[in-house]
């Protein structure tokens, strides 16, 4: 790994600790860590991870993940260099990069009087962590912007995916066997202020049916269909339920919140007995959401 290193302009770092990147605030460190500093790189590193069959991940706005506090044995990528972040405009079309944050690209967008990603407002992650998953509130979701996604393939070969070509579901888009390098979504023009209004909205809806001021990733576990997992967690008398430092949201019970110190076990432990009770309860099998990684 280290020989490879050195044709390299930027540093891979060792044994580097994930738990800030992460929203949860918790988990190990990663054996190896890059920021690449352009597709070249990000193309060089793939490559030699897998000829020394080291796994590689990549990491955006961490607002989705668990990390074991074993840590994660492997190279973590991050693509938060500039060269990740571009944004462009063509008419009423944005092409972005992966690794610019959704709060970012909204404002951004708002500047130009671009409507259509007001509904992602207040979620803390990357354009390219909402594109794998297909982020999404209520009955929004990013997918439905989407005119094309940019994306690297695991031989290093660049691609550029037309929407058709993507199956774009809830909280999901198949993107996973691919890096997501970028996307370009079709915004519709609006009145500034009337999309500052609208993020406004979004962001107080959040604040008032969320904890946004705790750490958490957001809702541990999917909605099944036609019901909301939240509500269901609810109904079995599991909110405030901690287990260590972990603690179920008393304001919405698909929250996990990491109240101080928390352990990767303390919050597997509180998932394991929402999928017990609610099964118990409801027998509805729930599906997570969240990624645990190592
Ligand atoms: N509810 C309860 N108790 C709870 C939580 C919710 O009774 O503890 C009830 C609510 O009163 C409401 C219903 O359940 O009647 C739905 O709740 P909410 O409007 O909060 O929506 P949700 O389905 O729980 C979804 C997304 C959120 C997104 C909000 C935007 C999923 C799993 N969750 O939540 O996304 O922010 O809509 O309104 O799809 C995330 O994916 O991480 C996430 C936070």
């Amino acid at each position: 790994m280290m020989s490879w290193s050195k044709t390299l302009k930027t540093i891979i770092r060792l044994n580097e600790p994930l738990k800030k990147k992460t929203t949860f605030k918790i988990g190990g460190n990663a054996r190896f860590f890059c920021e690449p500093g352009s597709t070249a790189e990000l193309k060089s590193l793939i490559i030699s991870a897998k000829r020394d069959n080291i796994p590689f991940f990549v990491i955006g706005g961490g607002s989705n993940i668990l990390i074991n506090d074993k840590g994660v044995d492997g190279l973590v990528l991050k693509l938060s260099s500039n060269f990740f972040k571009g944004i462009f405009f063509k008419g009423s079309c944005c092409e972005a990069g992966s690794g610019i944050m959704l709060s970012r690209l909204i404002r951004v967008a708002a500047e130009n009087g671009l409507s259509g990603l007001e509904f992602l407002a207040g979620i803390p992650g990357t354009l390219g962590g909402a594109l794998c998953m297909n982020a999404g509130a209520g009955f929004n979701c990013i997918g439905d912007l989407v005119q094309k996604v940019k994306v690297m393939d695991y031989d290093g070969k660049i691609k550029v995916l037309p929407k058709k070509d993507i199956r774009f579901g809830y909280r999901c888009s198949g993107l996973e066997k691919y890096i997501i390098l970028g996307g370009t979504l079709k915004l519709f023009p609006k009145d500034k202020d009337e999309i500052r209004k609208n993020i406004k909205k979004f962001i107080e809806h959040r604040r008032n049916t969320q904890d946004t001021v705790s750490f958490s990733a957001g809702c541990i576990f999917k909605n099944p269909p036609g019901e909301s997992a939240g509500k269901l967690i609810d109904m079995c008398g599991l909110k405030g339920k901690s287990q260590g430092q972990a603690r179920i949201s008393l304001k919405h019970a698909n929250f996990i919140l990491n109240t101080k110190q928390a352990r990767s076990g303390d919050v597997i432990k509180l998932i394991s007995l929402i999928e017990k009770k609610v099964k118990q309860k409801f027998n509805v099998v729930l599906e997570q959401e969240i990624k645990i990684w190592g």
